[in-house]
């Protein structure tokens, strides 16, 4: 473990630094889960989806490229997504402390790419967020978030204080341009056909844990952190 890490509180439990990806289906709770991980183990949260989000915001060359892809619910080309990941890891945060990656990677291709741009280290533990299809559909349909920050929202359940505006930062609280029925089942069959084939490439390598990804969030969160605290601890 490097001698500068940020640390938890004084007299807290938790050891910071992790390596961490966290795979499941669309909705399954990825990125709601990895913002509290971030926390907990203070390492950067790196999701690829918010990264070609913030470009389309920025209007960049980039960003209208990224948003055909986005919309219509296709996967960004292994070679872009692979660069905008190996540059990121190469900032000190990731690369002291460590990361989660929230839907990276995605394809074998990418998952090969990352396993090269991590050696001689390694990942501590892919987190296979397991959401029934029914629930995930459900959950991506009542999904708001803030045009400005990205917050996430979902309605009855936790809607914004004020409706439409964000709490964190007063932006805009929409739908996501890609939770149209025909992006989500676009982004639900490239699920099946090019990611689930990791759960069983990283469960080969030893690095997979399948956690339930339904019930309250706390109890979701519970559920990852035992199991990570137990690898890292080296119960497994
Ligand atoms: P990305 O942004 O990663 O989207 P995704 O994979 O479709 O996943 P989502 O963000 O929709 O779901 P999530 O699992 O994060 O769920 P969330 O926490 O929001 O990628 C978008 C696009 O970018 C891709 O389609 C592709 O075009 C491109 N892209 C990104 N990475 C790429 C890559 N590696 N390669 C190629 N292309 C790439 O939760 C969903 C909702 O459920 C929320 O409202 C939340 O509040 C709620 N919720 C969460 N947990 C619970 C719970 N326990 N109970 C009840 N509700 C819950
Ligand atoms: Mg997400």
């Amino acid at each position: 473990m490097p001698s500068d890490l940020i640390g938890a509180a004084p007299g807290s439990p938790v050891v910071p630094g992790a390596r961490l990806v966290i795979l499941g289906k669309q909705g399954a709770g990825k990125g709601t889960q990895a913002v509290r991980l971030s926390r907990h183990y203070v390492v950067p949260h790196i999701a690829t989806g918010d990264t070609f989000r913030a470009a389309i915001r920025s209007g960049s060359e980039f960003g209208v490229i990224a948003k055909r892809y986005l919309d219509a619910g296709e996967l960004v080309p292994d070679d872009v997504v692979i660069g905008v990941v190996k540059e990121r890891l190469t900032h000190r945060d990731a690369s002291h402390r460590g990361f989660v990656l929230d839907g990276f990677p995605r394809t074998v291709g990418q998952a090969e790419a990352l396993q090269t741009i991590l050696e001689p280290s390694r990942l501590d533990v892919v987190i296979n967020l397991d959401v029934p299809t029914a629930a995930v559909l459900t959950r991506l349909a009542s999904r708001r978030v803030c045009s400005s920050c990205g917050a996430n929202y979902s309605v009855p359940d936790n809607p914004p204080k004020v409706p439409g505006i964000c709490d964190v930062c007063g932006g805009d609280v929409v739908q996501r341009d890609d939770d149209t029925e025909a992006a989500i089942q676009r982004r639900l069959e490239l699920y099946e056909r090019e990611t689930s084939p990791l759960v069983s490439w990283y469960s080969e390598r030893s690095l997979l844990a399948t956690i339930d990804g339904t019930g309250p969030l706390d109890e979701v969160t519970d559920r990852i952190v035992d199991e990570i605290d137990r690898r890292k601890l080296g119960a497994v």
